[in-house]
């Protein structure tokens, strides 16, 4: 039924589109001593590092461009490459500049309410872009169904385990960061699939832990300690490419890779290639273009004293009870079978995935 309401959603935000005129995209102008209102940009966004998974530095700034250029909105886009103060610093800039709609991807909850809170009190409407900050307040969330994310993880990771026949697998668990929200959903969901599995003697439950920041390079630190004290490990629910990709560099090192299954998201392109070589049981598409049309709609909407009508979802703010306008979108599980289906929605193109070394299995795949 939700779902009805979302794709409802993203007919109404494709009809906001095509304003013609162009906006200017000067991602290191955050202007100083304050700025001029006149002279500020329209929207402000915050995206959180370039790190912890390809999109924020790629996929999600395409889109945003392409649709502020295309409504003919000025806006001015940040990185905060993970650093929570220069998030602060960003978001200062961009109050005092004047925009007049600001959307975030939060480091945490708690320096993105301080930043939420500063804005409000400008008279500055704020979008949740994809993380919830809890206790927050924003006007408005758009994400996905992080907890059906969860579960597609989840879900993917069973059906791998039961196609190599194994007998009560030990299963790993490599979480995003313990500060983002959607983390705890994405657990929320798959811990949902294997809690009962574990429960019932179907899976063994091994090692879980949590990875700060969701940096790759600690979550493959931390599995190859899981792999040391527990050589049984037979599948790992990664929570993400970036951290799965770090757990097969582990088992490839072992010659585990491709018989220990491995889950992962965002459809990355090494993602994707992990998937279609075997070593990477599944990854969970989100389309990030349906994503950044949506904030884009409302923050064009927001910029022209407009009320958006498309935010139909609601999400309560598990800190605050807050109930925020919504858009919410549906993720899709990948493997090897349908790889191709991210590749027809425009998000990676054949060139990026079947390269030399992967033309075989791109055939093998079914994409020509
Ligand atoms: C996003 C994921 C991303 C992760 C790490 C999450 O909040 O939903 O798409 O992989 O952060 O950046």
């Amino acid at each position: 039924m939700r779902k009805g309401l979302f794709a409802l959603a993203a007919v109404g935000l494709l009809a906001t589109g095509g304003m013609a005129a162009c906006g200017k995209d000067k991602s290191n102008d955050t202007g100083s001593g304050g700025g001029t209102k006149s002279g500020g940009k329209q929207v402000g966004i915050i995206l959180p590092d370039t790190k912890s998974s390809q999109r924020w530095g790629t996929d999600d700034p395409k889109y945003l461009k392409a649709a502020f250029d295309a409504a003919g909105v000025t806006y001015d886009m940040q990185n905060a490459q993970g650093d929570k103060q220069q998030f602060q610093t960003i978001a200062d800039s961009m109050i005092s500049e004047g925009v007049k709609v600001l959307i975030t991807v939060n480091l945490d909850s708690g320096t993105g309410a301080a930043v939420l809170a500063k804005a409000k009190q400008a008279g500055i409407a704020t979008i949740d872009y994809d993380r919830l900050t809890l206790g927050g307040g924003a006007n408005y969330y758009v994400s996905f169904d992080n907890v059906k994310v969860g579960q597609l993880q989840g879900q993917g990771l069973v059906d791998c385990l039961k196609a190599k026949n194994y007998t009560k697998p030990v299963v790993a668990e490599l979480n995003g960061s313990p500060t983002d929200n959607n983390a705890t959903l994405f657990a929320q969901g798959y811990d949902g699939v294997l809690n009962p599995l574990y429960a019932n003697g179907t899976l063994q439950k091994g090692p879980n832990r949590s990875v700060p920041d969701w940096d790759n390079a600690t979550g493959g630190t931390y599995f190859e300690q899981m792999l040391t004290q527990n050589k049984n490990i037979k599948g790992v629910l990664a929570a993400n490419d970036g951290l799965g990709g770090a757990v097969i560099e582990v088992l490839k090192k072992q010659h585990l890779n491709g018989q220990v299954p491995v889950t992962g998201q965002d459809a990355t392109v090494t993602g994707l290639q992990a998937v279609l070589a075997g070593d990477q049981c599944m990854t969970v598409y989100k389309a990030i273009k349906k994503e950044a049309d949506a904030a884009s709609g409302l923050a064009i909407a927001l910029a022209k004293n407009q009320k958006p009508t498309t935010a139909t979802g609601t999400t309560t703010d598990p800190q605050t009870k807050a109930t925020i306008p919504s858009v919410l979108l549906d993720p899709e599980s990948i493997t090897k079978a349908n790889v191709k289906d991210v590749i027809a929605d425009g998000f990676v193109t054949k060139d990026q995935i079947c390269t030399a070394a992967f033309a075989k299995a791109c055939t093998d795949a079914g994409i020509s």
